[in-house]
């Protein structure tokens, strides 16, 4: 246990100055708050240190969920090559259990739609190189109200979970004594600790007492807002208010802006491709939330794009933000670890145009020569550029750049 705790005090220790020297490149022009984000200490369970990436049941099926399709679901993260990209968390959100608990007070999975248990569910993730991940809620139902929560259960709940083999528990908002959230998700947070299995802790309180500000001592994650929706509008709104709390983020512990729509039909590809690209960049965790059963060509070929995904995946851990908006044309960056950065053109009007950024604005001398490579064209767009980049954008899409000064 002590050794635990040196071992993540120097990696505390590590990240401020990696940060530090690293950020600097951007200090000029975006509000210079990324050290801060390193006030606190790593979470004890030592998990997350790049954003959680994998599946999560509910914007696609809501509480139509069993375990025939949790196990289909895990054997086409595999067999599309998701997996081997990172997409490793088998989520199953809200609507697993019975109504009531045993004669002992543990939560029990519903016999109709989970029929082999939880156990055995992890235990066919697992043997796919996976994980799996659960959900509860900090109330005395969940949100549905089809199953308890675990407000004075968690304990107990929190060693069933780790008995079952669970990686990751969600733990929501619902139906509870009105008590504060830092209590609540404390609660499960210690009582996670003491289970003795290693579970990446999703705290979602939809942002309503800025957790961003708290939940990094008790979480791996936390929702910054309300539920996301399959449209423009919600991803629009979603990205401003998460973008908010950037300073925040680090390894171990992360903004998270809600779960992936894309490849659920309600937005354009290049519409998804925005959503997709801001969310890699803000390092959110990247659940996708469709139905990889039936996924399009077009879709993995957005939720598969590695060079986005080794974005997310930097070990630098760094949000990028919003540094400039205009008539819905903006620019985002952040740092990225080897003394790189993310750049982001995005056109949120209703009409093509040309959106430019320069040297300065990003905090790098304008006489810096940079290769700037296009991660969605995967090609070099220039071997040395000064200055400023210019670039034609449509409606509702993104360019994305990665920046290496020479
Ligand atoms: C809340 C959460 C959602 C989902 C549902 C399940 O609304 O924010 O992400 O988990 O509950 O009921």
């Amino acid at each position: 246990m002590q050794m635990g705790c040196r071992v993540s005090l120097l990696f505390f220790v590590m990240c401020i100055a990696r940060a530090m020297s690293e950020s600097t490149l951007l200090n000029n022009s975006i509000d210079a708050g990324w050290s801060q984000s390193y006030e606190q200490f790593l979470l004890a369970n030592g998990v997350a240190r790049t954003p959680p990436m994998g599946w999560n049941s509910w914007n696609h099926f809501f509480c139509n969920i069993d375990e025939r399709t949790v196990k289909a679901t895990a054997d086409a993260l595999v067999s599309t090559g998701l997996a081997a990209l990172g997409y490793k968390y088998v989520n199953i959100d809200d609507c697993w259990a019975e109504r009531d608990r045993d004669w002992k007070g543990n939560l029990r999975a519903k016999s109709s739609t989970f029929p082999s248990g939880i156990k055995a569910l992890a235990d066919y993730v697992h043997a796919r190189g996976l994980k799996l991940g659960i959900y509860s809620d900090s109330g005395y139902t969940t949100c549905s109200k089809t199953m308890p929560g675990s407000l004075g259960h968690e304990d107990q709940d929190a060693r069933t979970f780790a008995e079952w083999g669970v990686d990751y528990l969600k733990y929501d908002n619902c139906y509870h004594d009105g008590s504060k959230p830092q209590q609540r998700y404390s609660r499960m947070s210690s009582a996670l600790l003491k289970a003795g299995r290693p579970i990446l802790y999703s705290i979602c309180e939809w942002g309503e007492e800025d957790p961003a500000r708290w939940a990094g001592r008790f979480g791996n994650a936390w929702r910054t807002t309300g539920d996301i929706k399959d449209n423009w509008d919600s991803i629009t709104l979603i990205a401003d208010s998460n973008n908010v709390w950037g300073r925040f983020a680090g390894p171990g512990r992360w903004n998270d802006p809600d779960m992936l729509e894309v490849g659920n039909g309600g937005m354009s590809l290049e519409e998804y491709q925005s959503h997709f690209s801001i969310w890699a960049v803000m390092k959110a965790p990247l659940l996708i939330g469709c139905d990889i059963r039936a996924v399009r060509r077009e879709t993995l070929h957005i939720l598969g794009n590695k060079e986005l995904i080794e974005i997310n995946q930097d070990p630098l851990g760094v949000q990028a933000r919003k540094i400039r908006s205009r008539s819905g044309l903006e620019v985002w960056a952040g740092p990225l670890s080897k003394k790189r950065l993310v750049v982001v053109l995005w056109n949120r009007s209703g009409s093509s145009a040309p959106i430019s950024v320069g040297w300065r604005e990003i905090g790098l001398s304008p006489f810096s020569k940079v290769i700037v490579r296009d991660v969605w064209t995967h090609s070099f767009v220039s071997k040395g550029t000064r200055f400023r980049l210019t670039a034609h954008v449509a409606p509702h899409a993104c360019k994305v750049y990665v920046f290496t000064p020479l």
